[in-house]
């Protein structure tokens, strides 16, 4: 029942495509498009990382238009500027009247594809077992790598589908996704190839991650270097070689891997080419910032126990800060110092850290409710975190996370006329379209109520 509800949904989507490529006002120009009236065009306009107080600044056009040629925007203004100069017949429109249009959010830290799912573990969490706790007795992440090894690549691809279905009606439009719950070479190589044929045939762009150290396995128990001599001598070869990602991740973490170890690991990642983001302070300081600062790191993640001399030397070496306030909240751990980081020069961004055992969420206005409610970020650094330092979290700031001439066109258009009621509006979707490359991927009033 379930799966032809869905399926009668996107087909509707589908056809509604259809109609807007066909209808009157277009004459069927590919993606061409232009977005016009939108009560407030959220630009978040930049081409790097934002740090202080331009976190704050979202560079709002009221009354805004876009317009989008072959996938890329081509102009940004008010919609009597752009309307005035433009042959509108040769385009697609979407009128945005009494809506705010942002850039597509993008969510720079996930795991989302696995197997199974660890919703005992949550009871059990309720009941006061620990998250690592359970992790050393060979649940947790553990249990996680069962199944994903168990699982079959279309098994994993139909569930990252899923779930990547449900990430772009939230308005993402580029998300990070990590291996890491395979610790052997066939299952760490199924989960990135899965990603590939996703990327290539989703909407939402996927950007990959090998995080191959993030628990040492059974096999490996109490021989932890070994385990990483493995990754660097088996594994990483084959990762880098077949292209199959971009970024090297580990869990830095007390009775995980150390920060020696990770410094080893992480520097042999660099020689293969390798760029850097990594687990780094989540539940025990042990000097994560630090060593991301030392190293160059273009992101450093979770963070709920960096020290003031780790914030100061990622500011200085200008790691982004990827805070994942859902994690914390789900974990009941103390949040991430986000004010603390944003006014001591941090570029920080937002990301949901969606996964099956420590946040279960790809809620993008639950993550701004807790960045701006618990972390004390204002609303509008919260936007800037989920758009523009998200991008840079992964290095892709020239190409997306704004609107600007030049970069993709990926889009969202709310059900609101504000920016404002992402947050406000808890936990709930305010997402009515999105756009991708210039083409509309989904509409929530194709399908507006139930039947
Ligand atoms: O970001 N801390 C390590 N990794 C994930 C959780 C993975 C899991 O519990 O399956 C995190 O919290
Ligand atoms: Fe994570």
């Amino acid at each position: 029942m379930t799966v032809a509800v869905e399926q009668l949904s996107y087909r509707l989507l589908r056809f509604e495509k259809l109609l807007l490529q066909n209808s009157n006002n277009s004459s069927s120009m590919g993606n061409n498009l232009i977005i016009k009236n939108a009560a407030e065009l959220v630009t978040c306009s930049g081409f790097s990382a934002k740090t202080g107080s331009d976190m704050s600044d979202l560079q709002i056009i009221p009354d805004g238009a876009v317009v989008i040629e072959n996938g890329v925007i081509t102009q940004v203004g008010t919609t009597a500027k752009i309307l005035s100069e433009t042959n509108v017949d040769q385009y697609t429109v979407i009128d945005a009247e009494g809506k705010a249009v942002l850039p597509g959010f993008v969510d720079s830290h996930t795991h989302f594809v696995f197997g199974g799912y660890r919703e005992e573990e949550f009871g059990w969490r309720l009941r006061g077992d620990d998250y690592m706790d359970i992790m050393q007795r060979g649940g947790g992440i553990l249990s996680t790598v069962k199944s994903t090894s168990e699982a079959t690549p279309e098994e994993l691809f139909a569930a990252g589908k899923k779930r990547l279905d449900s990430m772009l009606t939230f308005g993402v439009t580029t998300v990070e996704g990590k291996s890491g719950y395979g610790l052997d070479l066939e299952t760490e190589i199924k989960q990135l190839e899965v990603m590939t044929s996703l990327n290539q045939s989703h909407s939402v762009d996927v950007v990959q991650t090998f995080l191959g150290a993030h628990a040492v396995p059974p096999q490996y128990k109490g021989q932890t270097d070994a385990f990483i001599d493995f990754l660097i001598n088996r594994v990483l070869p084959v990762v880098t070689s077949r292209n199959l990602a971009e970024f090297c991740d580990i869990f830095c973490e007390q009775n995980v891997f150390s920060v020696e170890q990770s410094r080893r690991y992480l520097n042999k990642a660099k020689e293969f080419g390798l760029k850097l983001k990594f687990h780094a302070d989540e539940i025990v300081h042990i000097g994560g910032a630090e060593l991301a600062a030392e190293l160059s790191a273009v992101s450093a993640d979770h963070l709920l126990q960096a020290s003031d001399k780790g914030i100061a030397e990622m500011a200085k070496a200008g790691v982004v800060a990827t805070l994942l306030p859902g994690t914390a909240f789900s974990l009941k751990e103390p949040y991430a110092r986000g004010r603390d980081m944003i006014d001591r020069g941090c570029a920080v961004a937002l990301a949901t850290d969606l996964n099956p055992g420590s946040c279960f969420s790809e809620s993008i206005p639950l993550i701004m409710a807790l960045a701006t409610l618990y972390m004390n970020l204002t609303v509008e650094e919260s936007i800037t975190a989920m758009t523009i330092n998200g991008a840079a979290a992964l290095g892709r700031h020239e190409t997306i996370g704004s609107i600007d001439v030049g970069k993709k066109g990926d889009l969202i258009v709310l059900e609101f006329p504000s920016y404002k009621f992402i947050p406000y509006h808890l936990g709930v979707n305010s997402v009515e379209k999105v756009i991708k490359n210039g083409e509309l991927v989904f509409n929530k009033l194709a399908f507006p109520t139930p039947i």
